[in-house]
């Protein structure tokens, strides 16, 4: 979820938590998500990217990748270290397919999978979910699985929506009880940025793979 609703439906946080690939892909094909390129999604990309460039990770695995607009704000082909960007969605991927024709560095690439059955080896830095955990059944149980592939004090990343409390409909509350959740299992607040011009808010959170015998 971002601006605004992921799917309208009586119950849109249960629809979406039930789009499958195929949805995703119809979704992309007819535009609902060509705002996250527009200058708003893109404030937060930057910030996001910032937050990552912070740590200065050798590796990055970006969960739910969409169409590469993380990538893009990493510095696309520039980027020094590892990337690899998951989505299921196979219409979403293209546009990052075509950036990797145009010169992509052998260390970076795309895999069209669904993110809770990876068959990746835990050798990631940092991994990073924007703005995905709303889609998925248990997130929590999830993050568990996204921890294997990180290397011991490796870093979770995880980018949140937040609706405005007085938004109508279910998603203020939905959002509240997810970064509850997502606190109680060992989530930290690292910041909120809130986009000038259409107020658009977001919080970052961080959480860290234990170290090997801690
Ligand atoms: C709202 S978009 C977010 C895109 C981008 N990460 C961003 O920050 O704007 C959510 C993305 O998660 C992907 N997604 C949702 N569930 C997934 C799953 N189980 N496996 C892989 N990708 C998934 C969707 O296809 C979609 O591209």
């Amino acid at each position: 979820m971002s601006a605004g609703d992921p799917v309208s439906a009586a119950d849109p946080v249960g629809a979406a938590r039930a789009l499958r690939h195929r949805d995703w892909d119809e979704q992309y094909r007819t535009g609902r998500w060509d705002y996250l390129g527009d200058p708003a999604e893109r404030y937060r990309f930057t910030a996001l990217a910032g937050q990552i460039h912070r740590y200065a990770p050798d590796s990055v695995l970006d969960l739910g990748c969409g169409q590469g607009l993380l990538y893009e704000a990493l510095g696309g082909p520039a980027f020094a270290g590892r990337y690899v960007g998951v989505d299921w969605s196979a219409a979403a991927l293209p546009p990052a397919a075509r950036a990797a024709r145009a010169a992509r560095p052998a260390r970076h690439g795309f895999v069209c999978a669904d993110l809770t059955r990876l068959p990746l080896r835990a050798s990631f830095d940092l991994a990073v979910l924007g703005e995905v955990l709303y889609y998925l059944p248990d997130p929590v149980a999830a993050l568990a699985d996204v921890d294997r592939l990180l290397v011991p004090g490796g870093r979770l990343l995880l980018s949140i929506y937040r609706p405005r409390p007085d938004r109508p409909g279910p998603w203020p509350a939905a959002v509240d009880a997810l970064v509850e959740a997502l606190v109680a299992d060992g989530a930290a607040h690292l910041r909120t940025i809130v986009e000038p011009h259409h107020h658009r808010r977001w919080s970052f959170f961080l959480r860290q793979r234990r170290m090997e015998g801690k």
